[in-house]
């Protein structure tokens, strides 16, 4: 057996380190927002190469807190890609703005920035873009794009912790940058968590703020908040987990090696860094047009392959009520047929990873 992935390595590999953290939080008496919060915010921000980092609840709550602080919500639109996780587009919602779907580009999976100007509308006041798979998109052109809208973009980090594209972060171009730590990811949490990456001073504030029941001081309140707050035990143990997480991309990045050129030749679209670093393979995403088939035959032989993702945002019934039907966004519709990721996480070995390359090998016969 081959799972896809496997959480209880990365526990063991560092084991020692979280118990230990985790026992200085439980016997401090602090819990919520205290010194391991601050420390994280610091330490993640810092990685990144930004300003400020607000810890909150989840990945998803930092797209909705992100987008308030921002002053986004009732009324405005907020576009973003019909090829992407639906929490994006249930964290948008959450801040009261609607979503508005654009179709991702030709050749990948990244919203293109000439849809994203012909769905805009007069309400449009927020993009945002999805670092899809781990994959720091090429943002240039949807700046632009947005500076012509007069609309901010909120960068979704979430399943791209450290990819960097010209030397900038994925999440770290936009007006702010949504991470989470949700257990899967390449920083992953033991439990939920996230985080928003931002350099500016005054939206850091805000979101400081709007995370803590919109608490500017102990007995006062300035706006009405919400409750998502990181706490201590999440921040302690991602800290530990923090140190180690450029070796954990490294070896994500040599696994996608060996995938690629195990897999070369074949009738199989392969994922490919477009300058070193900017991919850090939270997900190994090929794409055939025999993905059902293949997915069953790696299945047949005890390896987890899986779909991310099979039904488009757009023409899921939770969100039904924007009106889009089959067809809208035939790219990412296409996408949604063809893509099919491999196991692939830094506990994998190169033998099960060769296991894995040959049966797709066996697969094209
Ligand atoms: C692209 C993307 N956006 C947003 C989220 C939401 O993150 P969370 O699960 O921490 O709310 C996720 C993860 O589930 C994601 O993969």
């Amino acid at each position: 057996m081959i799972p896809f992935i496997d959480l209880t390595a990365q526990f063991h590999e560092c084991e020692r380190e979280l118990l230990d953290a985790a026992s200085r939080v439980l016997n401090s008496g602090t819990y919520i927002l205290g010194g391991e919060v601050e420390a994280f915010e610091r330490d993640f921000a810092g990685w990144l190469g930004s300003a400020h980092g607000i810890g909150v609840a989840s990945g998803t709550d930092a797209i909705a807190l992100a987008l308030t602080a921002l002053g986004i919500g009732h009324g405005d639109d907020v576009v973003t890609s019909a090829f992407t996780a639906v929490p994006t587009v249930v964290g948008i919602a959450q801040s009261g703005a609607r979503p508005v779907f654009a179709d991702i580009a030709e050749g990948g999976y990244g919203l293109d920035a000439c849809e994203v100007e012909r769905v805009a509308t007069p309400d449009t006041r927020a993009i945002v873009p999805v670092h899809l798979y781990g994959e720091c998109m090429d943002l240039s052109a949807l700046l632009d794009a947005a500076h012509r809208l007069g609309a901010v973009v909120i960068e979704d980090a979430c399943q791209a912790h450290g990819a960097r594209l010209g030397g900038k972060a994925a999440g770290t171009s936009g007006a702010a940058g949504a991470f989470s730590f949700y257990p899967t990811k390449n920083l992953g949490a033991f439990g939920d968590a996230g985080l928003i990456a931002t350099d500016d001073g005054a939206v850091a504030g805000r979101l400081r703020k709007v995370r803590d029941y919109g608490r500017s001081c102990r007995d006062l309140f300035e706006e009405p908040g919400r409750n998502s707050r990181l706490d201590e035990l999440q921040a302690s143990m991602l800290r530990v987990k923090l140190e180690r997480l450029d070796a954990w991309n490294e070896r994500r990045r040599s696994l996608a090696a060996l995938y690629a050129a195990e897999l070369e030749g074949l009738p199989l679209e392969v994922p490919r860094e477009a300058e070193s670093g900017s991919h850090v393979y939270h997900l190994y995403v090929v794409a055939t047009d025999e993905r059902d088939d293949l997915q069953r035959h790696l299945e047949e032989r005890g390896i987890a392959a899986l779909v991310h993702y099979p039904v488009c945002p757009h023409l899921q019934d939770a969100f039904a009520n924007l009106g889009y039907g089959p067809g809208d966004f035939p790219r990412a519709e296409a996408a949604a047929a063809h893509v099919l990721s491999l196991p692939l996480h830094p506990a994998l070995s190169d033998t099960d990873a060769m296991t894995v390359a040959r049966e797709v090998r066996a697969f094209f016969g």
